[in-house]
């Protein structure tokens, strides 16, 4: 198992970190490439939506990585980066975050982080393109996501250094995707999600899946990263995909 080494391209204005560092990838470009920008144009989000990325509000992050362990487990890929935005956050500023299934940062039920996990193939086999948006700062957050969203500066009442985020970000970085790989690394990793989320276990949510919305408590995760839910009719469902809000208790009775 070789160590990851990052290595760090920075740009003032880019349409989409994850797509430049896609690009760069099916171009033959190494493991570890990162890709920081000031500003994303086109910053893309979860379920195609977009990530609103205004100059120097946000931490805009992509790093390739090209796993050599098995593809049905990538996706702990992405429960992996939440583990790393929360120890990042919390080593650099000493802000405690929540992480909701499977990658959103919390604070105070408000997202102040996404991250996005793309496949790419390139010359060197299929990689994957782990993108973090961390909003740093208000910006100009739009109308629509005042409610929704927070930023490292509302919450500590100090503005953030970049730079020593994101240094904590790849250095975290560096320790979670080495014990990824080792033996059992998957299900320590899992452990350490459990240990930061309070959406593991005993949450009551309810989630969307297309059309269907399902409610129902959190009861742990499988081994490669699926939610468990209990339904309020005592089915245990698996969920794979989908997103995930939480309801008061009491909320199950009326919705
Ligand atoms: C989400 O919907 O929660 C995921 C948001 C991911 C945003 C980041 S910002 C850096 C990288 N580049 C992108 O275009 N998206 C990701």
């Amino acid at each position: 198992m070789s160590k990851l080494v990052p290595q760090i391209l920075r740009f003032e204005s880019l349409p989409s970190t994850n797509e430049e560092v896609a690009s760069r990838a099916a171009a033959g470009a190494p493991e570890g490439l990162c890709v920081v920008a000031a500003e994303q144009t086109a910053g893309r989000g979860r379920m195609q939506r977009a990530w609103i990325s205004p100059k120097n509000a946000g931490l805009y992050f992509s790093i390739l990585l090209r796993p050599q362990f098995a593809q049905e487990n990538w996706p702990l890929l992405t429960l992996m980066a939440a583990v790393v935005v929360h120890d990042a956050l919390l080593n650099s500023y000493g802000l405690q975050t929540d992480i909701k299934w499977p990658n959103d940062i919390l604070v105070n039920e408000k997202k102040l982080c996404g991250i996005l996990a793309e496949t790419v193939e390139t010359p060197h086999g299929r990689a994957v393109v782990v993108g973090i948006g961390i909003n740093l700062s208000s910006g100009s957050f739009p109308v629509e996501l005042v409610a929704m969203a927070t930023d490292v500066e509302s919450v500590l009442k100090q503005r953030p250094d970049v730079e020593i985020v994101l240094q904590a970000l790849v250095n975290s970085l560096v320790s979670y995707y080495q014990l990824l790989q080792l033996s059992g690394g998957a299900d320590q990793l899992i452990k350490k999600w459990r240990e930061r989320s309070s959406y593991a276990t005993g949450k009551h949510v309810k989630v969307a899946l297309g059309e269907e919305t399902l409610l129902g408590v959190t009861r742990g995760l499988e081994s490669d990263g699926a939610l468990r839910i209990e339904t309020t009719n005592g089915e245990l469902k698996t969920i794979r995909a989908g997103d995930v809000a939480a309801v008061r208790a009491s909320d199950h009775e009326v919705l």
